[in-house]
């Protein structure tokens, strides 16, 4: 199973997977990872382990204002050639800042993972955990999803709760919530790659033995 991750930053996620896949407990290959900003970090985490590490330039896509749903599939099918040109199964974004595209969604229908700081359907968007913060919630977490043409919003694979403290700050609490993400993301992808995840409208069943 050859995997294909998409990032636009700091690659923490990236690692768990690659530290997973590296000590034999995902049974697959990271064929490629493609970053949308030029300086991430993640692209130098990727080049480190042997990784193939590709920039594709977004520009286009923020430029024209007009034509931006169509830069947007263009800018997507630059990304799908390089998947394609590696046979990728499955799609995993990890900190990557931008939507997909319907097309680029229904063309790996179910085949597309994302992991969010909080439990969806709380808290979408960006800055999750500030989000979490401000609202007083007790709990929040971290959710593992099929991505959809919405954001923040597929079937749901696996999600993990983290309290909230009195004294937590952003900091304090996205660093609780990291852990669990580095935890469920590489759970989730070891199940699909063992075929043992079920779609069923909404929800995602986890096949046994
Ligand atoms: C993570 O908090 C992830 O949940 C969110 O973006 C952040 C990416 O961090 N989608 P990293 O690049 O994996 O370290």
């Amino acid at each position: 199973m050859n995997i294909g991750v998409l990032v636009s930053g700091r690659g923490s996620n990236l690692q768990a997977i690659i530290d997973a896949v590296e000590s034999g407990y995902i049974k697959a290959k990271i064929s490629v990872v493609i970053s949308s900003r030029k300086d991430a970090p993640a692209l130098q985490r990727a080049k480190e382990h042997g990784i193939e590490a590709i920039f594709i330039d977004p520009q286009d896509f923020w430029k024209d204002r007009e034509h931006r749903e169509e830069k947007r599939i263009e800018y997507d099918k630059k990304i799908i050639a390089e998947l394609e040109k590696r046979n990728v199964d499955l799609v995993l974004l990890a900190g990557y800042m931008l939507m997909l595209s319907p097309y680029f969604v229904n063309k790996y229908k179910n085949r597309i993972m994302n992991i969010h700081p909080a439990l969806l359907p709380s808290f979408p968007g960006v800055n999750a955990q500030k989000q979490a913060l401000e609202y007083g919630v007790k709990y929040t977490g971290a959710t593992v999803h099929f991505v959809d043409a919405e954001m923040d919003h597929g079937p749901i694979i696996l999600q993990d709760v983290v309290p909230v403290f009195d004294d937590d700050t952003v900091e304090t609490l996205s660093n609780r919530i990291l852990e669990k993400e580095h935890k469920i993301y590489v759970e989730a992808v070891k199940l699909f790659t063992e075929g043992k995840l079920k779609v069923e409208g909404r929800r995602v069943k986890i096949l046994k033995e």
